[in-house]
């Protein structure tokens, strides 16, 4: 059998993303035949044994992804599994044949739409900061927001060091003591919706994710988690912004 990669086999068999096993090759989880890995080794996937902390990775030809939409309750990390027994969004999903992780993150305390698939190259696509993929997020500040800290926030605001991207601010509706607005960016930094409210003097109340590009959160349960639509998931692939070829 022809030589892959071993990061692309790993994608392949849905353990993580392409980047993701990159960096467990890196940081000497990987191994070949009982051998530590190496950056870019090739291997025979069918002859050659390879494991990730131990466990044999099997690699897959011809297979079914799976892409899932969950909307995340408050109070349940996005990761796999947590050493401190903090409950974990993988907790929530149905019985599959196949393992799926999630695509990009939530915090704690952020709820709504988050994918999942096994499918690799998928939720690399969907994460890679040069591809813009939307995301909208409902978000309940307090106590007012005034015109000038809604420019800002559209315009762009200092977060660690580098200003962020235009944003489209929407305000939803207003009570006394609290705001309902839409926020659109299209980064997916570390904490972005919060860091970018806090910059403005914003204090979020709550914070809810409904879009993800043309992907919809609707009246999904929380806690539950449906299949994409195969229009869903041509819409969303659809959205992803190809990079820019390079000029020979
Ligand atoms: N921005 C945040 O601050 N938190 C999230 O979970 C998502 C976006």
């Amino acid at each position: 059998m022809e030589k892959i990669r071993i990061q692309k086999v790993i994608a392949d068999s849905g353990y993580c993303s392409r980047r993701k096993a990159e960096e467990l090759i890196l940081n000497r989880h990987v191994k070949v035949n009982g051998h530590l890995a190496l950056t870019g080794q090739k291997i025979d996937p069918v002859k050659d044994v390879l494991t990730i902390d131990g466990e044999r990775i099997y690699y897959q030809t011809k297979k079914e992804h799976v892409y899932l939409m969950m909307n995340k309750p408050r109070g349940y990390i996005t990761s796999m599994s947590d050493d401190r027994g903090r409950r974990c969004v993988t907790e929530l999903l149905p019985n599959l044949d196949v393992r799926v992780y999630p695509v990009g993150r939530l915090d704690l305390n952020t709820e709504g739409l988050l994918l999942f698939t096994s499918d690799g190259k998928f939720a690399n696509d969907m994460m890679h900061p040069s591809r813009s993929v939307s995301k909208t997020y409902r978000v309940t500040v307090r106590p007012d927001i005034t015109d000038e800290q809604a420019v800002k926030l559209s315009e762009g605001v200092m977060i660690d060091g580098r200003v962020t991207a235009p944003a489209e601010v929407r305000v939803l509706s207003k009570e006394p003591n609290r705001v309902v607005m839409e926020l659109v960016i299209r980064e997916g930094r570390n904490r972005q919706v919060r860091k970018m409210c806090e910059a403005v003097g914003l204090e979020v109340a709550r914070l809810k994710r409904t879009a993800f590009g043309p992907l919809k959160l609707g009246m999904l349960k929380p806690g539950t988690c449906r299949e994409l639509k195969p229009e869903e998931l041509r819409a969303i692939r659809g959205a992803v912004k190809k990079p820019e070829r390079r000029r020979k």
